[in-house]
């Protein structure tokens, strides 16, 4: 295989990872990478090992023009422009568009599973509407719909141990939690499989839990005990607001528990392992390995 491979946003944690992974795990020469993103200056180890770093914002159209020039497969990484509404859809339908006109042969992109219209993830439609013009555009595709990363967890648990209590409106709903660099690793196989077929796979982690299983498995592993609270969506983004979050985060974040209320987060596929090739970490070993980070 000689195609040239491309990753956007390659200064951020998945990008960074999936790079990782094309030169250590599948051997691919750097000579064959190419990692855009908005801050070169991050990527001066990655430009020393030879591969090719170029700046690329979906906000600016004039370094899309030049940014996918030479790539036959392009990995686009979905932005987390989230708070401005409709942004990263404009953001990566730009990508696509320039992706396109560059005549790159396959493109990826890092979707969401389920996205299609009815999902109470404020977000979904961004992802959507992504996957629906890399369809239209006639280009083959992979689209890889990333369940949660386990280390969405560091963003709430401190505060949950650090209170003992754990506020959701996700009822018995399950999220499949799966660390971000089994994702990262099924990803850059991906990118570097001769595969031109057009396909979708649900990446997410060996098992599906609920919110109140977390909480039993983060109380065995850290010792400190965590009361689960069961509210509506309206009394949880109050509890939100009434804390200090602006109300569009509050309702962003409570959206999420509404997805895995109603199953939208819950499943679970073995396309990780078999993309990767390798055993994914289950969520008791990321929580036994980051102990010491998520207690705070
Ligand atoms: N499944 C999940 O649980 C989950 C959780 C969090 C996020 N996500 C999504 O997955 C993506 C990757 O996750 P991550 O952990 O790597 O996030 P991250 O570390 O926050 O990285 C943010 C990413 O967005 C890119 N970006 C932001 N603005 C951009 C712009 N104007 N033009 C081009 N790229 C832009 C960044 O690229 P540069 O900085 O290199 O330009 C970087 O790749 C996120 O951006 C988000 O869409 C998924």
């Amino acid at each position: 295989m000689t195609e040239t491979l491309l990753v956007t946003g390659a200064s951020g944690h998945l990008g960074r990872a999936v790079i990782n992974h094309l030169l250590d795990t599948f051997k691919v020469p750097a000579a064959r990478i190419i990692a855009t993103t908005r801050t070169p200056t991050n990527l001066a180890d990655l430009a020393a090992l030879g591969v090719s770093v170029r700046e690329a914002d979906f906000d600016d159209q004039a370094s899309l023009a030049e940014a996918f020039q030479g790539a036959d497969r392009a990995l686009i990484i979905s932005t987390n422009e989230l708070m401005i509404q409709g942004k990263r859809r404009e953001q990566q339908l730009a990508a696509v568009s320039a992706a396109g006109k560059a005549g790159v042969a396959h493109i990826l992109y890092t979707s969401l599973p389920n996205p299609e219209p009815g999902s109470p993830i404020l977000f979904a439609p961004d992802h959507y509407d992504t996957e629906q013009a890399i369809k239209a555009s006639g280009v083959p595709y992979t689209m890889f719909r990333n369940g949660w990363y386990d280390e969405n967890l560091f963003m709430s648990l401190p505060q949950i141990l650090a209170s003992g209590h754990w506020y959701t409106s996700a009822g018995d709903g399950r999220i499949s939690y799966g660390a971000r660099d089994d994702l990262a690793a099924a990803i850059a196989a991906g990118l570097a499989s001769a595969a031109t077929e057009s396909a979708t796979y649900t990446l997410t982690g060996p098992k599906a839990y609920t919110v109140a299983e977390v909480a039993a498995l983060v109380t065995e592993v850290t010792g400190k005990p965590i009361e689960v609270v069961q509210l509506s969506d309206e009394a949880l983004t109050e509890g939100m607001k009434a804390a200090g979050l602006p109300e569009p985060v509050a309702r962003l974040l409570v959206s999420f528990d509404a997805a895995s209320r109603t199953g939208n987060l819950g499943m679970v596929t073995d396309s990780v392992e078999k993309l990767s090739g390798r055993k994914s970490v289950s969520l008791r070993q990321f929580l036994e390995a980051n102990k010491a980070r998520l207690a705070g």
